[in-house]
């Protein structure tokens, strides 16, 4: 049974597998795809908003051959307290796998648990694995290997999206700088949990032993100095709207613009999981100069999908 619960749970081999996979899925598409989901109902359970997630699953669901069924946790039991482990033990008699958007990290793990069917993470507060995934992808698809490249993550470097991107880091062996004021850096337990060495430097460099760097540090121009891609997810993310007020005060200037593009490579990528708060971690003029991979990277949310179905199922 394969789940893809987080980017910490899945084995460098199978992340290597979905990823070289999906150039083949995407050229595919529209022509002769594979269909291994025929005949399938995939449940598509979400507690929070999206816009991407939703629909590029329902759409990959349908091109690969199988039928989606989007529940809103608030019109299921669940939303009236039935336990997760007795909802996942129903879905698991009636349905070939699920797609979970929820807070508690523990919760998609004991769906994944008690339903014994695939069970996929489509965003928790701790991790979004499909994202960081269509991130490699569309960061390879343009500049090649991500292997010892460099990734400045600019704003709240203790959200889901940034935990995903420092497992990625570990695991395929590229270098991350995560630029956040204090309150909003990753912790310390969740570095050394990924096997991290302290070099002892200030500000915080660690060391892996895949030859990542992982540099922690609240200089945004450090973090940018000569990278390859800057990266960045709003200040504000779902299930934190009573800190919002305080989050707007502390990230204020953890933008990405165009005086810190200047400090990247001349040929470095700007990419943005969205939605984007212009103004806020990214300005409209650099939204706008560089839309094209921002857009390429929602496009390729489908296509990457799709391969973690056909990864799920085989
Ligand atoms: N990036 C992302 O997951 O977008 P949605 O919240 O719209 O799904
Ligand atoms: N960190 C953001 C990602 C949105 C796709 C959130 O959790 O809201």
């Amino acid at each position: 049974m394969k789940h893809l619960l987080s980017i910490e749970k899945l084995p460098v081999a199978d992340l290597e597998q979905i990823l070289s996979n999906t150039p083949r899925i995407k050229a595919a598409r529209g022509r002769e795809e594979a269909r291994p989901l025929a005949g399938q109902t995939w449940a598509i359970i979400f507690s929070k908003s999206s816009t991407r997630t939703r629909v590029s699953f329902e759409v990959g669901i349908r091109e690969l051959g199988g039928s989606p069924m989007f529940l809103s946790a608030n019109d299921i039991q669940l939303g009236r307290g039935e336990p997760i482990k007795d909802t996942a033990r129903v879905l698991g008699r009636m349905v070939h796998g699920a797609v979970i958007r929820t807070f508690a990290q523990q919760d998609v793990e004991e769906f994944a648990r008690f339903s014994n069917i695939p069970t996929i993470n489509a965003l928790t507060d701790d991790e979004h694995p499909c994202q960081i995934l269509a991130d490699i992808l569309t960061f390879q698809e343009k500049r090649g290997s991500i292997r010892g490249k460099t990734v400045a993550f600019i704003g709240d470097g203790a959200c889901n999206v940034a935990h995903s991107w420092i497992w990625a880091a570990v695991k395929l062996g590229f270098h991350l700088r995560i630029a956040s004021p204090p309150p909003f850096q990753p912790s310390p337990t969740l570095l050394s949990r990924a096997g991290a060495k302290s070099s002892g430097a200030k500000p915080a460099v660690y060391e892996f032993a895949s030859g990542a760097k992982v540099l922690v540090t609240e200089d945004l121009n450090l973090a940018a100095d000569g990278a390859d891609l800057l990266y960045t997810d709003v200040w504000v993310s779902m299930g934190k709207e009573a800190e919002a007020e305080e989050r707007l005060r502390i990230l204020a200037g953890y933008q990405i613009n165009e005086a810190l593009v200047r400090r990247a490579r001349p040929d470095a990528l700007v990419m943005h999981c969205l939605p984007a708060y212009r103004g806020k971690e990214i300005d409209d003029a650099t939204f706008e100069a560089h839309a094209g991979t921002i857009f390429d990277e929602a496009e390729n949310r489908l296509h990457v999908q799709k391969s973690i179905l056909t990864w799920a199922v085989s």
